[in-house]
Order: C-alpha cells, then structure tokens, then sequence
C-alpha cells in the first residue's frame, strides 16, 4: 500500500513541476504574468538610464522612442542587437553588451513590459 501512495505522490510533485514550465513556457508567447512583470521592471532598471522611465526618451539622442515600439518589434530588435546585426545609428554594438546575456525568455517578458509603458 506504502507503494502506491509513494507513486502517487512522485506523480504529484512531477505534476506539479511540470505546470510550472507550462505557465514559462506561456509567457513566452502570451501575456507577462504579475511575477514576469516584476521581474521585467527589474531588467527595465538597466534601460531607463538611456530610453527613460517610460521608454519615452530617444537614448544618447540617437534612437527611436521605444514605447511607441510593438512588442515584436521589440523582439526582433533586442535579438538582432545580440547577434551583432542591428547597427541603426552607429550604436548597435552598445546596446549588444546590455543584451547579450539575456535569455529568450527574458527578451519576451521585458519586450512586453515596455510595450505596455505607454
Ligand atoms: C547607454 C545607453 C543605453 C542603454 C542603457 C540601453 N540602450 Fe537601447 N539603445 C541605445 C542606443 C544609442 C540605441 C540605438 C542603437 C543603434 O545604433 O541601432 C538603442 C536602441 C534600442 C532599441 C532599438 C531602437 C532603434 O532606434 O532602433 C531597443 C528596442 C532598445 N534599445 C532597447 C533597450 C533595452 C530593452 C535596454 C535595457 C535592457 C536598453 N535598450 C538599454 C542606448 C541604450
């Protein structure tokens, strides 16, 4: 009997887990959950210095505002800069050394963050 409760509860905690990377997994396509969005606002902290509060600023005087940006565009841009080939104004290497480390999931959640600044 000790058994089967004990497989039961492998099932249990094995469901569980799998839950957990179902709902990262979500996010990544979807909408940031109240705990991406705290950790978007955390990542954020590294881009306002430049692009301002609310994204509203074009940083060094250069770029274009990014809370006009779709949440693709945001993507597509961040990932562009991360393989070295996105150089818009003279300044894409910058941005590479702020964004090279960030995972996928990362880039999804603080490209939707700012999408939704303004
Ligand atoms: C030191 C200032 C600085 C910081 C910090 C910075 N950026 Fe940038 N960002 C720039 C500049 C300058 C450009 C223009 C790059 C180019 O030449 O393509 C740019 C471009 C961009 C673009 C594309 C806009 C365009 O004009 O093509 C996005 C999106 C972006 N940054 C997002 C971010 C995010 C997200 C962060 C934080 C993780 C960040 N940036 C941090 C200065 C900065």
């Amino acid at each position: 009997m000790k058994v089967i409760y004990l497989i039961l509860l492998v099932f249990l905690v094995s469901g569980c887990q799998n839950n957990n990377s179902t709902a990262e997994l979500k996010t990544k396509y979807g909408k940031n959950s109240p705990q991406d969005n705290i950790k978007a606002k955390e990542l954020y902290k590294k881009c306002q210095r430049c692009h301002g509060k609310k994204a509203e600023l074009n940083a060094l005087r250069k770029s274009d505002i990014i809370a006009y940006y779709k949440k693709e565009e945001i993507i597509e841009a961040l990932k562009a800069y991360q393989k070295g080939k996105r150089e818009r104004h003279r300044f894409g290497h910058l941005m590479k050394g702020i964004v090279s480390d960030f995972s996928d999931y990362e880039i999804n959640i603080l490209a939707e963050y700012i999408s939704q600044l303004n």
